[in-house]
């Protein structure tokens, strides 16, 4: 009779990939489909309570999608554990192969410290910090891509332990921001910098730059921040270190700064990744749209949707409490080549690169975000004679920056979208 493998929910449990603090990493086989997966099993009573904050921390990472980030796929629970089913990342950890090969060459630097950036910027700009970034945490891909493993698990590892500590700052101090070892509380976004501050100069150097086996000395080389580069230091990325490894989290260097930093921008690694979750992977590609030769009429249902959601561009546009919508839908009476030449107008204005085909319309940006390159869809339906439908869906990027572009829009375009007569009578 074949072994059973010890197995949870439709998960069969394997070997063990790491044990951290708070929990142990196995690997996991999806018991249908055969796919692979990292499940992360937490004692319930290594922590004095599973509280409200971290359930609020696990739903948040559920929202998390970026290439360079883990991805938390489920959660399941029993009486004693929490599981967590993560992406499995099968290429190991950065810095083995820091360990394996020595210090990097700065192209390799570069392409690691930007994929790093992207992520941290990524789950920034959703609220959610790390505030443990450290060599264990920077996993890689078969692609030799990195994933952030971790984030938003703050909440877990500052939980009161059985012990009665807080553990916060236990582990290894040499990636922590000295603002975080003085225990007066801390800004997340810049401790996160100082971590990848430290990250980037071992990636080059190939060694800490604040080491000690006193720790006390280690602590007061961080508060310092004082940093020894070697003559063969390359010099841009040596500014960038210095920058972030700030003592003052007010003037330490920002992901803006980043972005716009000369050595940062070269050779910019989003190009290279190929996972994103868009369908246009490289900005400025543009795949030809079919030729219809009519704007195609919408059914009964898409109308109905529609219109019950208000025919104006604040309802439609922008629906402010639903953050993650992909689609804008407006309606005009203007002839579609006119609103098409709007819309491409405004957009080319904005720096977007546009391709039209009939009534069809790609809108591209050149430059990078967070999720790699935004690209939009815009189509004009017949909705009945005379009145056209706008339709304005993401196709790849990040949705964040879709509602920047929306809210853009939005202000460019009020002339020619269509109002109902109380909303002209300005009753709405
Ligand atoms: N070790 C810790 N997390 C992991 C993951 N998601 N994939 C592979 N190994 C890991």
């Amino acid at each position: 009779m074949a072994v059973q493998r010890p197995r949870v929910g439709m998960y069969e449990i394997g070997r063990t990939l790491g044990e951290g603090r708070f929990a142990k990493v196995k690997l996991a086989r999806h018991k249908e489909t055969g796919e692979l997966f990292a499940i992360k099993i937490i004692e319930k009573d290594r922590l004095k309570k599973v509280n409200k904050m971290v359930k609020r921390e696990i739903s948040t990472m559920k929202l998390i999608k970026h290439p360079h980030v883990v991805r938390l796929v489920e959660v399941l629970a029993s009486k004693k554990k929490v599981y967590m089913i993560l992406e499995y990342v099968g290429g190991g950890e950065l810095f083995d192969k820091i360990v394996e090969d020595g210090k990097l060459n700065e192209n390799e630097a570069r392409r690691y410290f930007q994929q790093l950036i992207h992520g941290v910027d990524y789950c920034h700009s959703r609220g959610v910090y790390h505030r443990d970034l450290k060599p264990e945490n920077l996993l890689l891909d078969t692609k030799g891509n990195i994933k952030i493993s971790d984030f938003g698990l703050s909440a877990l590892s500052q939980q009161q332990w059985d012990d009665g500590l807080f553990h916060t700052t236990c582990g290894t101090p040499n990636y922590v921001a000295p603002e975080v070892m003085d225990g007066k509380g801390y800004e997340g976004a810049p401790a996160d910098l100082w971590s990848c501050g430290v990250i980037l100069y071992v990636l080059l150097a190939g060694s800490l730059p604040f080491n000690d086996s006193n720790l006390s000395t280690l602590y007061q080389k961080i508060q310092k921040a004082s940093i020894n580069f070697s003559p063969n230091f390359p010099a841009g990325p040596q500014e960038l270190v210095k920058r972030l490894l700030d003592p003052n989290p007010k003037t330490r260097m920002t992901i803006q700064e980043i972005h716009e930093h000369e050595w940062f921008q070269a050779h910019n690694s989003i190009l290279e990744c190929d996972d994103l979750d868009g369908r246009f992977t490289n900005g400025c590609e543009i795949t030809e749209l079919q030729d219809t030769s009519r704007p195609v009429p919408m059914n009964a249902f898409e109308i109905i949707s529609t219109l019950s959601q208000g025919l104006d561009l604040s309802g439609l546009f922008v629906e402010k409490e639903d953050l993650c919508k992909k689609e804008a839908k407006f309606a005009s009476v203007y002839p579609p080549r006119e609103i098409l030449s709007r819309i491409e107008d405004f957009a080319t204005q904005l720096g977007y690169k546009v391709k039209k085909a009939n009534y069809k319309m790609k809108i591209l940006s050149c430059k990078p975000g967070r999720k790699g390159f935004l690209s939009m869809l815009t189509e004009v339906m017949e909705v009945a004679p005379s009145l056209f439908m706008v339709d304005i869906h993401k196709v790849g990027g990040d949705t964040l920056e879709f509602r920047d572009f929306q809210q853009q829009l939005y202000t460019g375009l009020k002339e020619i979208v269509w109002k109902t007569e109380e909303e002209l009578a300005g009753v709405c």
